[in-house]
């Protein structure tokens, strides 16, 4: 789009510039600090970070100017993180799938039916001690994660009902890229068929692939109930997006700034959670109502079953998950026991 190449523009104007040595990233003395997030003005997300921008705004706005490019203006997700390590721009949402590559800790939220419910998850999510360490994981690639953001649970969907792992079979579903993410859908007996998102709903619409798998707000926000028109309860993962910020910005920041933008970042979490719950209900009802979605609510124990060996051979290929897997099952477990 005319946008979309607008904005790609600018930003190879800016890389330029910066080559020789005067600045686009500073305007009438302000720096101007650039977000990438690939969903739309709608989403949860970026409600978060408007709130990111407003708190930072607030308090630290004769030096900054933070700037929200929504809709994958700036690129694929994968772009953005890699815009993000180089310092082109300054943060960019991503889920963990695409952090894999840069820290095989992640793997462990592909890992299928890893919490056993939401509040487990967001117990695990809101540890900010726990958590601090992985993320810090990047920071040899040059970025570091400064919060989460809910992104629901991820289930089945496709041009025809998927009641039973059975009818995956002969099935090719978009999944993220990313190793685990391929292995899984492996394990579920569909063909796998890795692709960035924005690319998903046009793969559908031309039935290149037969559905994927997401939260609901792909049904709606993304417009894929447009395409796909059956939505199955298996929820496979309850997985987090991440807001990764370039390392050097973050500590280039002083002592003040710094605090200023991670209060900014836990703030952005928390409307963005308040705003999950909202909209996955409105999804739901648009999707059903208006798009003619069918949700089926299926036997998930059959869906467990298909992946039930996943958690152990990941966990004896990939070292760098155990603690934060037995963490996790220890969240479980106490969870579980207050329940
Ligand atoms: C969700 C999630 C993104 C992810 C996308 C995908 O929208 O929030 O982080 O990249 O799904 O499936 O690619």
């Amino acid at each position: 789009t005319i946008m979309k190449r607008c904005a790609v523009l600018m930003l190879c104007m800016v890389m330029t510039v910066g080559l020789f040595g005067c600045n686009l990233s500073v305007n009438n003395g302000k720096r101007i600090v650039r977000i990438a997030i690939a969903q739309s003005e709608t989403h949860p997300e970026y409600l978060g970070l408007v709130a990111f921008k407003e708190y930072v705004e607030e308090r630290l706005g004769d030096k900054y100017e933070v700037q929200i490019f929504p809709n994958e203006l700036l690129g694929s997700i994968q772009k953005t993180i890699e815009l993000t390590q180089t310092g082109a721009i300054d943060f960019a949402v991503a889920g963990t799938a695409n952090l894999e590559t840069f820290a095989d800790v992640y793997e462990v939220f592909s890992m299928p039916y890893l919490f056993d419910s939401v509040e487990s998850y967001k117990a695990v999510m809101q540890d900010t001690d726990y958590m601090e360490n992985v993320y810090e994981s990047t920071d040899s690639s040059g970025f570091r994660v400064l919060t989460w953001y809910n992104a629901g649970t991820r289930n089945f969907y496709g041009k025809k009902a998927i009641n039973t792992p059975a009818d995956l079979s002969g099935m090719k579903i978009r999944v993220q890229q990313s190793p685990a993410s391929v292995a899984m859908m492996q394990a579920f007996g569909a063909a796998a068929s890795p692709m960035s998102f924005g690319e998903v709903y046009t793969a559908i619409q031309q039935g290149v692939i037969d559905g994927a798998e997401n939260n609901e707000l792909a049904l709606t926000n993304n417009k894929h109930g447009e395409v796909a028109k059956y939505y199955t309860y298996n929820m496979h993962q309850i997985i987090p997006d991440m807001l990764v910020g370039n390392l050097k910005f973050i500590q280039g920041l002083d002592e003040d700034e710094l605090k200023v933008f991670k209060e900014a970042a836990l703030k952005s979490t928390e409307v963005e959670l308040t705003e999950w719950d909202k909209c996955v209900e409105e999804a739901k009802n648009t999707a059903h109502n208006e798009m003619g979605v069918e949700f089926i609510y299926p036997d998930i124990t059959l869906f467990k079953d298909k992946v039930k060996n996943m958690q152990q051979d990941m966990i004896q290929k990939n070292p760098s998950i155990v603690d934060i897997y037995n963490h996790i099952q220890k969240v479980n477990k106490r969870i579980g026991e207050e329940k």
